[in-house]
């Protein structure tokens, strides 16, 4: 008996590292910094750059990830369980584990868009979080993944606002997201990636230096035909033209900045699940739910805006003791990792979103790039799980975890 299952166990690990090198032969790839190596390689340096992004120094850049390093865990050592359970609910959305995709504008990354990342969430059972300056249109993303929240910004009158979020509502989102946290900072001591005003032929011409370097890319492209282009289909009403991007930038940075009172005025013309993305601290966390917001993100927009803001897993614990009880709370910025996804839920966020981990896959490999990116995510969890001995997701808790003195922000209430 006991020999038998040995080498049935031993059967099964053959199995298993085969099927592994067969898949690092193909395009698998084992981990999130990879995809990233893989995407670098791929991708045009400034579409790669606009990917990176950050700000100013990149200190908070930096932070969202040297934060997760800072934080140890505390594993056991025998009686684990057998099974672990990751299954999780986000503004009414059941999910397969607690992960969600962050919205993001990824034009130029790959032909599919995030009709590609909306696909792979759906066969991973994950929330899509779509832009308001994505590449693709909404409609389309919510046939490839119901599971899609609406990512507006306060951007244009209230008509317009009111316009997209009909939209929205038509195409069946099953939530909105307004994003708050952003200060038009434009510069970076590294230097800025050239974002190409159009793609007029002249213009083309100019970067075919840079693209010619990157032939894998270039020709995912000429295979559908097409170039990337920069119009935004979200923005307007369904049938108007797309605006380019730049110019429904400039409706948002001309756009008076919202007061909490224009917030709760969102949403309540929405009526649905509302998140808040963007909030760093417990006033504001407070001010979002009584604005009537379902959930918050707390994030600081993946390092883009105002550097110098701490990670965003840093001033979780917090935001959790003041209105944990009371509102929904994810947070993004820094995740690379399941045991960053499990170390972000024992400091008390029901579930993360991902922003770059699967702009990188996406990069890599397209739809299977993401889904890649979400199965290490899964695999990471079940074993981050597995070593703290816990069966389901709500065991977790900061017991699990070395905290160092000084980790996080001292608290503002
Ligand atoms: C290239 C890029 C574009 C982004 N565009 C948007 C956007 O359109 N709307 C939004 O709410 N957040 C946007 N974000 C922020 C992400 O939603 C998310 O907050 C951030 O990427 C999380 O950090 P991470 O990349 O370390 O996971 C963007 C981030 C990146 C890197």
């Amino acid at each position: 008996m006991w020999h038998r299952s040995v080498e049935s166990a031993a059967a099964e690990a053959r199995r298993t590292a085969n099927t592994y090198a067969d898949a690092v032969a193909n395009a698998w790839f084992e981990s999130v910094a990879v995809a990233q190596r893989r995407a670098k390689r791929k991708l045009p340096k400034s579409v790669y750059g606009a990917l990176i992004a950050g700000a100013e120094r990149g200190v908070t850049l930096d932070d969202n990830l040297a934060a997760f390093d800072e934080l140890g865990v505390r594993p056991i050592t025998a009686g684990q369980p057998p099974e672990r359970d990751m299954a999780t609910e986000v503004m009414g959305q059941p999910m397969s584990m607690p992960v969600m995709i962050s919205p993001t504008g990824v034009q130029a990354v790959h032909p599919d868009g995030e009709l590609a990342v909306a696909r792979a969430a759906a066969a991973r059972g994950v929330v899509m979080g779509l832009s308001s300056f994505a590449s693709k249109p909404l409609e389309a993303v919510v046939d490839a993944n119901p599971q899609t929240f609406f990512q507006i910004y306060w951007a244009g009158d209230r008509d317009s606002m009111v316009m997209r979020m009909d939209r929205a509502k038509a195409a069946g989102a099953g939530g909105l997201i307004v994003t708050l946290d952003w200060s038009f900072v434009h510069s970076r001591d590294w230097g800025s990636p050239k974002i190409p005003q159009d793609m007029k032929p002249l213009t083309v011409l100019k970067h075919v230096p840079e693209v010619a370097m990157r032939p894998v890319w270039l020709l995912e492209w000429l295979r559908t035909g097409q170039l990337p282009g920069l119009g935004v289909p979200n923005f307007n009403a369904l049938g108007e033209p797309d605006p380019h991007f730049f110019d429904a930038y400039g409706v948002w940075m001309g756009t008076p900045p919202a007061t909490w009172a224009d917030i709760a005025w969102l949403r309540e013309q929405w009526g649905g699940p509302f998140m808040v993305k963007g909030i760093g601290r417990p006033d504001e966390a407070r001010r979002a739910l009584d604005a009537g917001a379902t959930a918050i993100s707390v994030s600081n927009h993946g390092g883009n805006n105002l550097d110098g803001a701490p990670a965003p897993i840093r001033v979780l614990p917090e935001i959790v003791d003041v209105v944990g009880d009371q509102i929904e709370i994810v947070m993004d910025g820094g995740i690379r990792r399941g045991s960053d996804v499990v170390k972000a839920l024992a400091l008390g966020a029901k579930a993360v979103m991902i922003g770059r981990a699967y702009l990188w896959g996406l990069a890599a490999n397209g739809q299977a790039g993401v889904e890649n990116v979400l199965d290490v995510l899964r695999m990471g969890i079940d074993s981050t799980m597995l070593g703290l001995g816990k069966s389901s997701i709500k065991e977790l808790g900061p017991g699990d975890l070395v905290i160092p003195d000084g980790f996080s922000p001292p608290a503002m209430a």
